[in-house]
């Protein structure tokens, strides 16, 4: 800069007559040089604030295209400056997104094709409640989970529009998921299972998936649920072969030959998956549609049906065939027993929902512990349940 307005005046300085130079320069030239100063020192002050301006305009265009992005993705939390593993293996921080089930599901199926984690991982159980409004018995699942924090998460599944009251010190607080109306027997209720599974499967540390409802309460403390559930070799999904009206009489052979009548299979809907069988209902195209058109009320009962047949055929090898959701059938009637706080006492929890030595089997081996979860228990019941937690559940 300096030599350019340097050359400049030597330029002009040779354009005066050689005769009158020596006048010139002698009378003019600290007054030549004083405005030259002058000028370099506005330029200078020119450049330094359109520099500026400049620098100042691209940031704030970063930071406001950054805060676009944000609100694209509400899911992601903070965004991240850097590119880490960290951000994509974090769980969504709020579970209200804006994904419909079609994206949902697609998401959800994305699997690692690598079985090795490189990172620590602390493998969890997934607690899907499947509602319709409130969770009357919440406060004994409270106290079931109580600091067991690493080890679990919880998603809720209720009617469109019910808004819950969970204080924010709740593990239940901020754990609903979007939801759609769910009939019961129709496929709309395995479609909200499927979008538990889906909503569940985006945090990569859920392992397993247990379906419980508003009715349904814990029967053994959290460290032997988890034990017995982790260290299972297969799945608890009820799914057997039964003759007569309520059973191979439901089936339609519409469904061959994707499903024949010996494939068709029946079980309770309350279920604990493997998250690879969580991922094989998510991202089924196949048995869905069938259903769909062909099990229908008030001939077939989707959800009794949909998955113990579904699963029996793509993986029998990794299910236990029977169920860990305790429930009484024994009254009649459409619906099963619920029991209220006169109903429940220890000698209940013994016996009735205690099993006999040897009633099932648990890794090939006989066990009476064959149930992990009960239901049906009404609202009423809690505070009778939650003051004598420890004598009928042990926690
Ligand atoms: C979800 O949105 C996508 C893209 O708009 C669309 O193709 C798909 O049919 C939608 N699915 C459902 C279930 O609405
Ligand atoms: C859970 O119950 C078992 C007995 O069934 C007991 O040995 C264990 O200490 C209990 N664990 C906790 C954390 O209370
Ligand atoms: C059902 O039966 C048909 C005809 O026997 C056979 O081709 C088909 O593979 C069977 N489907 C399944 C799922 O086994
Ligand atoms: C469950 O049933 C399937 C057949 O429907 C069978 O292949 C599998 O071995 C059974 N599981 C256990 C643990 O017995």
């Amino acid at each position: 800069m300096q030599a350019r307005v340097g050359s400049f005046s030597s330029l002009e300085e040779g354009q005066i007559p050689l005769r009158m130079m020596h006048q010139y320069s002698k009378h003019l030239l600290p007054l030549r040089l004083l405005l030259l100063f002058l000028l370099l020192g506005v330029g200078l002050v020119f450049i330094y604030i359109s520099m500026y301006s400049y620098r100042y305009i691209n940031i704030h265009n970063v930071a406001s295209s950054t805060a676009a992005t944000r609100i694209q993705t509400p899911h992601d939390g903070c965004v991240q400056e850097s590119e880490g593993l960290e951000s994509w293996i974090r769980p969504p921080s709020s579970l209200l997104h804006a994904m419909n089930d079609t994206e949902l599901f697609w998401r959800a199926s994305v699997v690692p094709e690598i079985d090795k984690y490189p990172f620590k991982r602390t493998p969890k159980i997934a607690f899907m409640f499947l509602t319709r409004g409130p969770l009357p018995l919440a406060p004994l699942w409270e106290r079931f989970f109580s600091g067991n924090e690493r080890l679990y998460s919880i998603y809720i599944h209720s009617s469109p529009g019910y808004d819950p009251e969970f204080k924010p010190s709740s593990p239940f607080y901020g754990r609903q998921i979007p939801s759609q109306v769910a009939e019961w027997g129709r496929m709309n209720m395995c479609d909200a299972e499927r979008r538990l599974l889906a909503n569940a499967l985006l945090d990569f540390s859920n392992e397993w998936f247990v379906l419980v409802s508003e009715a349904c309460i814990p029967l053994h403390n959290f460290t032997n649920i988890y034990t017995y559930i982790s260290q299972s070799q297969f799945s608890f999904l009820g799914a057997f072969d039964e003759d007569g009206p309520y059973g191979r009489g439901r089936y339609n052979e519409g469904m061959a030959p994707e499903v024949n009548l010996s494939d068709w299979r029946k079980g309770s809907q309350w279920f604990e998956l493997s998250r690879k069988l969580a991922v094989d209902v998510v991202q089924d195209t196949l048995y869905h549609p069938k259903f769909e058109q062909f099990c229908r009320p008030h001939t077939c009962y989707g959800d009794e049906h949909y998955l113990p047949t579904m699963m029996t055929l793509q993986s029998p090898h990794l299910l236990a065939n029977r169920t860990l959701t305790w429930v009484d059938w024994s009254r009649g009637g459409p619906h099963p027993a619920s029991y209220d706080e006169g109903e429940l006492t220890e000698k209940f929890f013994k016996e009735a929902v205690g099993g006999a030595e040897g009633s099932c089997l648990y890794n090939g081996q006989a066990t009476n512990v064959c149930f992990l979860f009960a239901r049906k228990f009404a609202p009423t019941a809690v505070d009778h349940l939650l003051a004598n937690s420890f004598k009928f559940l042990g926690f």
